[in-house]
């Protein structure tokens, strides 16, 4: 059966690399690689990858090109007149939640394209800089001005379709971020911090390791590539059946990581080079970045280029997570494209005002004594994804057939015996374990 999707293998890996690369490792991982230890933390997120993160991504590829329809609906098709398509309600609904304080941050993204380019950081103070960054995030009109042309660029090309918007936008967006970011690292490396910057991403000092580093990595390892959201089974669904799974699998992962580890070059090189705080935490983008471009020569250009880099990086992971909704929309609810695309954007945007809001004017309005934007935040991330996650693969690994799983992942391609086991041996024990160390963890259960 023919599904229109993605045109070629490459345009498949670079949507699901352009939805894997995002704020999560421009923004997110740097920092969490400076609050737990830099190198020794490295060292075991990129075990976890390789052992949690791929075999969990290979899953949610081969259910959507099994199935070839959205996640719920793949679910209804696999198991039918089960009750596992729940696993792919909770995750539609995560990923239209995520999207709406994402399109947030990445609304910032363009507001700080627009700084840069006009030079709003030169001469500024650390604290003047700060300032700017509280003021504006707290402010009620402009970051959602920001928020709506993020949500509309995002919205157009979704209802382009699958390889005339999203396919033909990732050809373009992820090389050329590759490219940013790779002249931002070497920038880094030939300043003055650049020895610095790399002793404290690689050297690992396994003495500031904790608990709370490794179930840190865990977290954080399922969040960057994008699992749980429903995304990268749709995108499975877009997949041609000559695409070999393992290999692509192998290939998302590995640009994720390398993308992560080119920024946080650039990240500490320069804040290492500028004697600020590498631990600094969620305002290292925004905060302490903004501090150091000014100061370096050819600083203006290299600032620009940082946020254009954030902003494509957010650009591509928009897209996946209103495709979520979108696939959803189109083939459980049997609507047009278009339709679904201006309707779930339109729902998702109000959503994101309250979010925005919540960061200001109307902090008040809290949830469990968050503001709505941590508290979706917190929702999504530690509950639902990993519930999500979890589910989908308990049914694989215990509920599903074997041999369905070999047949999928071989598919004219030859897959040795041992290797699959070894995913099988991961996808049956290991995955389901780490999750449940990740959700006991942000349940409070498991202390760090
Ligand atoms: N993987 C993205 C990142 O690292 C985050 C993301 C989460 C994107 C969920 C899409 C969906 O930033
Ligand atoms: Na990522």
């Amino acid at each position: 059966m023919e599904r229109k999707g993605f045109n070629s293998n490459f345009g498949m890996i670079m949507a699901a690399v352009g939805s894997a690369v995002g704020l999560g490792n421009i923004w997110r991982f740097p920092y969490i690689v400076g609050t737990n230890g830099g190198g020794a933390f490295l060292l075991v997120y990129v075990l976890i990858c390789l052992v949690i993160g791929v075999p969990i991504l290979m899953s949610e590829i081969l259910i959507g090109r099994r199935a070839k329809s959205d996640c719920v609906d793949s679910f209804k098709k696999l198991a039918p007149g089960k009750k596992w398509y729940i696993s792919g309600i909770i995750a539609v609904i995560a990923s239209f939640l995520i999207l709406s304080f994402y399109s947030v941050v990445a609304g910032w993204s363009l507001e700080y394209i627009y700084r840069s380019l006009t030079n709003a950081f030169a001469g500024k103070s650390p604290e003047e800089i700060s300032n700017l960054f509280t003021g504006f995030i707290s402010s009620p009109i402009r970051p959602i001005a920001w928020t709506f042309v993020f949500m509309l660029m995002t919205m157009l090309i979704v209802r382009s379709g699958i390889d005339k918007g999203i396919e033909k936008v990732s050809k373009i967006a992820i090389p050329i971020l590759l490219l940013i970011v790779i002249c931002l690292g070497i920038r880094g490396l030939t300043l003055e911090g650049g020895r610095e910057g790399l002793h404290f991403l690689f050297y690992p000092d396994f003495s500031k390791f904790t608990m709370a580093g490794f179930l840190a990595a865990l977290g954080h390892s399922f969040f960057t590539l994008s699992l749980g959201m429903a995304i990268m089974t749709t995108y499975g669904s877009y997949v041609s059946d000559d695409n070999n799974i393992v290999k692509s699998a192998f290939s998302i992962a590995f640009f994720d990581t390398l993308i992560a580890i080119l920024a946080g070059i650039a990240i500490f090189t320069s804040v290492f080079t500028f004697n600020l705080d590498p631990t600094q935490g969620a305002g290292l983008a925004f905060v302490t970045l903004p501090n150091v471009f000014p100061r370096m020569p050819g600083g203006y250009l290299f600032g620009v280029a940082f946020f254009v880099l954030l902003a494509l990086a957010a650009l591509t992971s928009t897209i996946s997570l209103l495709e979520s909704s979108v696939a959803f929309g189109v083939d459980s609810l049997k609507l047009s494209r278009k339709k679904a695309s201006v309707l779930a954007a339109i729902g998702i945007f109000l959503l994101s005002i309250l979010s925005s809001l919540s960061n200001g004017a109307n902090s008040s309005l809290q949830i469990a004594g968050l503001t709505f934007f941590d508290f979706l935040d917190k929702l999504t991330s530690n509950y639902m994804l990993t519930s999500a996650a979890f589910i989908e693969i308990i049914f694989l690994g215990w509920f599903y057939d074997k041999e369905a799983i070999f047949d999928e992942l071989s598919n004219h391609h030859t897959l040795e015996q041992k290797a699959f086991k070894a995913y099988y041996l991961a996808l049956k024990y290991i995955t389901p374990l780490a999750m449940v160390l990740i959700i006991l963890s942000s349940l409070g259960i498991l202390k760090s």
